[in-house]
């Protein structure tokens, strides 16, 4: 399973990077707002900022809902860095541009996706990526991880290349039974990423080594 950010913190997404684990990066309007990063020149110049730490996908958002704004903003996206994959609303309007980004070999992520007809939907247009809201599903009462695995179970009834790119995580755990579950890729905040590493048994562990150690060499 690949490990993408989700995130528009410079910092951030460095350490990922640093940890080795990293693969991608994903992006949303409201994250690049909770980093003060507003105006069209900046969120760009921030997007190049980005696919310069991480040599893998990054995904940046358009705003437009309609079809010829959709097409002229991810390209313009798309015409900052190579790595970038442009990220459409799941919306009839957002279909067809993937549509229509797919049949220019331009990559995409399908974002805000609750349903698996929607996942099936975008998987039909020729997205390269969807974004099933895991976190935001378990919110409404609804189980997130179900939708992994009956995306999973259609995408592999008739081999879609498109890859299921769980977003919305919001622990350890998600990360866990989405990579159980098959998804391809999953997208997590720095510290869900981190979390995996935790136990405390591994840390009674190397303490008591270090101590025992410490003994032998006195
Ligand atoms: C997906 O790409 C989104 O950026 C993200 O995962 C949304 O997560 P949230 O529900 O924690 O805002």
């Amino acid at each position: 399973m690949k490990f993408f950010i989700d995130t528009a913190n410079l910092q951030e997404i460095q350490e990922a990077y640093e940890m080795g684990i990293l693969d991608g990066v994903t992006t949303n309007p409201s994250l690049m707002a909770k980093e003060g990063i507003t105006g069209y020149n900046n969120i760009l110049n921030h997007y190049v900022k980005i696919c310069q730490i991480v040599d893998g996908p990054v995904s940046a958002e358009v705003i437009s809902t309609e079809f010829q704004g959709m097409l002229e903003e991810g390209q313009a996206l798309f015409d900052l860095h190579p790595n970038i994959v442009v990220k459409i609303p799941m919306i009839p309007e957002g279909i067809k541009a993937i549509r229509a980004f797919s049949d220019k070999n331009i990559p995409t992520n399908c974002t805000l996706v609750f349903s698996a007809g929607q996942a099936l939907l975008a998987a039909k247009a020729g997205a390269t990526y969807i974004s099933p809201f895991l976190g935001r599903l378990d919110d409404v009462s609804s189980d997130g991880l179900d939708l992994i695995s009956q995306i999973r179970a259609i995408y592999d009834n008739y081999d879609f290349d498109t890859q299921i790119l769980a977003a919305s995580v919001r622990h350890p755990m998600h990360i866990v039974h989405c990579a159980t579950l098959g998804a391809d890729v999953m997208t997590a905040p720095l510290s869900a990423i981190k979390a995996l590493a935790k136990h405390p048994l591994t840390d009674i562990g190397l303490q008591q080594f270090l101590a025992d150690h410490a003994k032998g060499n006195a």
